[in-house]
């Protein structure tokens, strides 16, 4: 089999019994688990006992040594579960406290260079987009740092002339592969701007790219429909954001340990969540799986909840849905507000609760139906709306993380209850390695 790399990804797996080919080793992991990546410009010859690599175009013979990557067999086996989503949902507890282990000198390294920064861009597409906007509020709240989120996809057009050395990007991207991504970790290191990844694949072709990069260590991730390793992504922009609060002496050690020991507790927290929301979360899913349109609104943080939540509703059970700041319901979207329309609020008890409440009441004297996540104590919301589900109190920055989790669900059981495969969303891929 002969192979050639030209910016998609390309490995080689070594074998025992015979060696492979794919464009991510996870497709292999079951026969073996050394694996070579190509680079560019490069031809793979590989037999069942043998492999040679060479450089093109003048066929030079590359010696490259195989690296032994992670991921074993059981990692990528269902487990039980009927779909890798739902397996994946279910993972959090687990993939957040090993994201809460990320290697300490790798996020003082990229603290750093944020802080030094004149300019901070956030850089991300799909939902690791939706990581880079709560991770603004992150960044701005907890350190005094302003960043700018930005899709990746329009980013060199709308920003590209404004990089110079003293512009930092952190761009995130679970697979770090997806090619809007790289074109601009390409683009801004021609501009001699500071590059930085936050990325969940070690091997990937952006950590080739960028000057420090931060491995999430969420495990790999197989459903199309990101959830791990979006929770995964908020926690590293909350290390991230604490350490540069620290830098800026916008918190004492005391705050910091207390905050940590915060973070340290999302784990359980997680698990807590997903086991009480699961039966409501089929409820609901009951309830929605006909609409016509759903809509998802939040206030600050949480805007960027709204905005996954949506997503992963339509991407998976193909739900109409829109999602908004709640604050913008009154300029455009209450419109489409009739009677039964399905509106999903997240309202945590924080800084926005009292504005999003009001929210609430218009919506729902316009006759709509209010499904909410709020506090588990929040007796008010509970009572203004058709269906409830309670979340425990937690730091406003860190509710992004709990909060997603139901929605994850909700999306899940909606698709599953339709007949559809969660874990093969029609027109979609994992990776998007196309511009
Ligand atoms: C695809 C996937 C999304 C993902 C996006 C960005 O569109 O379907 O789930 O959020 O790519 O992927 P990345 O690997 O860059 O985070």
């Amino acid at each position: 089999m002969v192979l050639i790399k030209k910016e998609s990804p390309l490995y080689v797996g070594v074998g025992v019994d015979g060696n492979y080919a794919a464009s991510d080793p996870v497709a292999f992991v079951d026969k073996t688990n050394k694996v070579i990546p190509l680079e560019d410009n490069e031809m793979a010859v590989i037999t069942a006992v043998d492999y040679k690599l060479f450089s093109l175009p003048d066929m030079r013979p590359v010696s490259r040594e195989p690296i032994v990557v992670d991921i074993r067999p059981q990692m990528v086996e269902k487990g039980g579960y009927p779909h890798y989503m739902l397996k994946e949902i279910y993972e959090q507890p687990t993939s957040l406290y090993y994201t809460l282990n990320v290697q300490k000198p790798y996020l003082e390294a990229v603290a750093e260079l944020m802080n030094r920064a004149r300019v901070n861009f956030l850089v991300g597409a799909g939902t690791s987009y939706h990581s880079c906007l709560a991770g603004s509020y992150m960044y701005s709240k907890l350190a005094g740092l302003p960043t700018i989120p930005v899709v990746a996809s329009e980013f060199i057009q709308q920003y590209g002339s404004t990089l110079d050395p003293d512009v930092a990007l952190l761009l995130v991207s679970q697979s770090g592969e997806t090619a809007d991504v790289l074109r601009v970790a390409s683009y801004a290191r021609m501009k001699a701007s500071t590059v930085m990844a936050i990325t969940n694949v070690v091997s990937s072709t952006i950590t080739r790219l960028v000057r420090l990069y931060i491995v999430q260590q969420a495990g790999p991730e197989i459903g199309v429909a990101a959830t791990k390793t979006y929770t995964s992504q908020l926690l590293v922009h909350m290390l991230l954001a604490l350490e540069i609060s620290r830098k800026r002496n916008k918190i004492d050690d005391e705050t910091y340990q207390k905050k940590l020991e915060l973070l340290r507790q999302i784990p359980r927290l997680a698990e807590m969540v997903l086991k009480n929301s699961d039966e409501k979360a089929k409820e609901v899913a009951e309830m929605l799986k006909d609409s016509h349109h759903i809509f998802y609104l939040g206030r600050g943080i949480n805007t960027a909840t709204a905005f996954e939540g949506r997503l992963k509703m339509l991407e998976i059970a193909y739900i109409p849905s829109s999602a908004f700041s709640a604050g913008e319901s009154k300029h455009g979207p209450i419109a489409l507000i009739e009677k039964n329309t399905p509106v999903i609020f997240i309202a945590p008890n924080d800084s926005s609760r009292k504005q999003i409440l009001g929210n609430v009441m218009e919506i729902k004297s316009r006759g709509a139906k209010i499904i909410t996540l709020g506090t588990e104590n929040d007796r008010e919301l509970r009572e203004v709306s058709d269906y409830f589900i309670g979340i425990p109190e937690v730091d406003e920055l860190l509710s992004p993380i709990l909060y997603v989790l139901p929605l994850q669900l909700l999306a899940y059981y909606s698709a599953a209850l339709k007949g559809l495969d969660p874990d093969k969303p029609r027109n979609l891929a994992k990776s998007v390695t196309v511009e």
